[in-house]
């Protein structure tokens, strides 16, 4: 049995409540205001814009305009934020490679929450992307002390339910970590540029970690970086923020991995971000009056024309230093963890002026998206993997249907895609609501929306495509003229219809799982160890 059933991450888990005197679940210390991101604990978001200012997740919105076709949870706000997706969004408008990739943990049954994943890697297949999803047996196993035959029933369950909802299996990849024997090879290969410290960091590991479980994290790396072992290219990764700590992790990793970072500069000393704005300032204003501007010359221009600063004083010291130098802007290759024949190969193959140094090279007539591409080709040609860094989209948790935390290890306050349909039913008539103490309150006031729990099932599911339906739903209640009985009862029947479909489905995609390479009778030894 599940080791320790309150400690719930499933992807749809949370307590989304939003007032602050909310208690969180038995496993978290964290208060309702705390945004507390961690992949194996009880999973608060009480406030998804903290989200952007502490974490840096970027807000969705600011990239929907650049997305083909947007799926209704991008247009409902569902799918509230990424990091770096822009890429993705590029490569599926122009019709270039991408690749999407999602991983579940068979903890459980299947249910709503995991449904809103299944969906997102299926927008992507059907937008162009290649697409993997992988039972993750191994952290299941290491994390959450399941045993294997549990592990090979659930991820039966998973399967049938994707299958089920639309992905195309002759077109995708589905697999397990156990036996994906790539994903292992570069798991350890990660794991060479992963250190004990960041887990410590990161996920609050300490010496009574199971190696097993730090095991499961490069796996988990080496799982968003899988689709790009064959070439590099735009991967995005689907999950609920508490996942986040390993996406930085893993775009970390992928960065460590490059043989070559690709930066501008202007002269032959270093110098960072800030600094360089600086010197960019100083160029762009000296070079209309001459040929060659000198280090010494724009030193002085700083010092003139811009306030003091810690970066401003930093770039005059250093363009002192270099006196008659000439300032020129130009793309630099810094040595990371290239061997000296890729070294020697990239020297070879920059076209025009180049100035070769100890640790970097030079090169004056190319700009940073060609420099960034041959440094990947490089490094490619020369056994390296050329990672680009893994994107991700995040979406909301969904609410409880009993109100607070939506958890797998409390059957009334999810769904199940396996519950019987008319448990399904049962289910949501029983579902609190955002709506009045009475029926004349609530046509009075309108009911409340936006805390309602049951206008959640029909924003991420039940409305389905029709945003018609799903506005009419919301403007109806919170005007004032839908009351919860109705409304409840519409959509507990649309639930009883959802789940016998889709139960249909997997019985007929039964067949098609027998058929594919992917073994869920995993004839494995050993039970899950003490600690985890
Ligand atoms: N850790 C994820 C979970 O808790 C499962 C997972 C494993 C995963 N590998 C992944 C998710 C790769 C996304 C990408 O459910
Ligand atoms: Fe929720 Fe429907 Fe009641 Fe509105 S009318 S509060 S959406 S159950």
């Amino acid at each position: 049995m599940t080791r320790d059933d309150s400690r719930d991450a499933n992807p749809a888990s949370d307590d989304d409540s939003s007032d602050s005197t909310t208690v969180t679940d038995g496993g978290s210390a964290a208060g309702a205001d705390d945004v507390a991101l961690d992949p194996w604990g009880s999973s608060t978001v009480s406030d998804y814009r903290k989200l952007f200012e502490e974490f840096g997740i970027e807000s969705f919105d600011e990239v929907i305009d650049e997305v083909p076709n947007p799926h209704y949870l991008m247009r409902r706000g569902v799918i509230f934020g990424h990091r770096d997706y822009r890429p993705v969004a590029e490569a599926l408008r122009e019709g270039e490679d991408a690749a999407v990739l999602s991983g579940f943990m068979p903890t459980g049954d299947p249910h709503i929450g995991h449904k809103l994943v299944f969906d997102e890697i299926i927008w992507h297949q059907q937008a162009g992307a290649d697409a993997y999803a992988l039972i993750a047996d191994l952290e299941a196993h290491s994390a959450r002390g399941l045993s294997w035959d549990e592990i090979d029933e659930h991820a039966r369950d998973y399967l049938l339910s994707l299958l089920a909802l639309g992905f195309d299996p002759e077109d995708g990849e589905l697999y397990r970590q156990s036996t994906n024997r790539e994903v292992q090879d570069l798991a350890f290969e990660l794991g060479s540029n992963a250190r004990f410290a960041e887990f410590e960091g990161i996920y609050g590991f300490d010496g009574e970690t199971s190696v097993s479980h730090m095991q499961s994290v490069v796996t988990q790396m080496a799982d968003i970086l899988y689709p790009q072992l064959e070439e590099p290219k735009p991967t995005v990764i689907p999950v609920g923020p508490d996942q986040d700590p390993h996406m930085r992790l893993a775009r970390d990793v992928a960065a460590r991995m490059r043989s070559f970072k690709v930066t501008e500069a202007y002269a032959s000393f270093e110098a960072d971000a800030e600094e360089r704005d600086h010197l960019a300032a100083a160029y762009a204003a000296l070079s209309d009056d001459t040929d060659t501007v000198r280090c010494e010359d724009a030193a002085d221009w700083l010092d003139r024309e811009m306030a003091p600063d810690a970066a401003r004083d930093a770039a005059i010291d250093k363009l002192r230093a270099a006196g008659k130098e000439p300032l020129r802007p130009r793309v630099r290759f810094l040595d990371r963890n290239a061997t000296d024949e890729a070294f020697d190969a990239l020297i070879e193959s920059i076209p025009g002026e180049k100035r070769r140094y100890d640790e970097h090279i030079d090169a004056f007539d190319m700009d940073r998206t060609e420099a960034e591409e041959l440094a990947r080709d490089v490094e490619v040609d020369h056994g390296g993997y050329g990672f680009l860094p893994p994107s991700s989209i995040y979406h909301r948790f969904m609410t409880g249907l009993t109100g607070g935390k939506m958890s797998s290890s409390v059957p009334a306050s999810h769904i199940s895609l396996l519950d019987d349909p008319e448990d399904g039913y049962d289910k949501v008539k029983s579902a609190t609501t955002g709506g009045r103490e009475t029926a004349e309150k609530q046509r009075e006031l309108g009911g409340e929306a936006d805390e309602c729990p049951v206008y959640e099932l029909y924003a991420y599911l039940l409305s389905g495509d029709d945003d018609e339906f799903a506005a009419e739903v919301y403007e109806e209640c919170v005007g004032g003229e839908r009351l919860c009985g109705g409304c409840k009862e519409q959509a507990a029947e649309l639930m009883q219809e959802f789940l016998e479909e889709h139960q249909e489905k997997r019985a007929e995609m039964v067949a098609v799982l027998d058929d594919l390479d992917i073994d869920l009778d995993s004839d494995r030894q050993g039970v899950p160890g003490g600690e985890h």
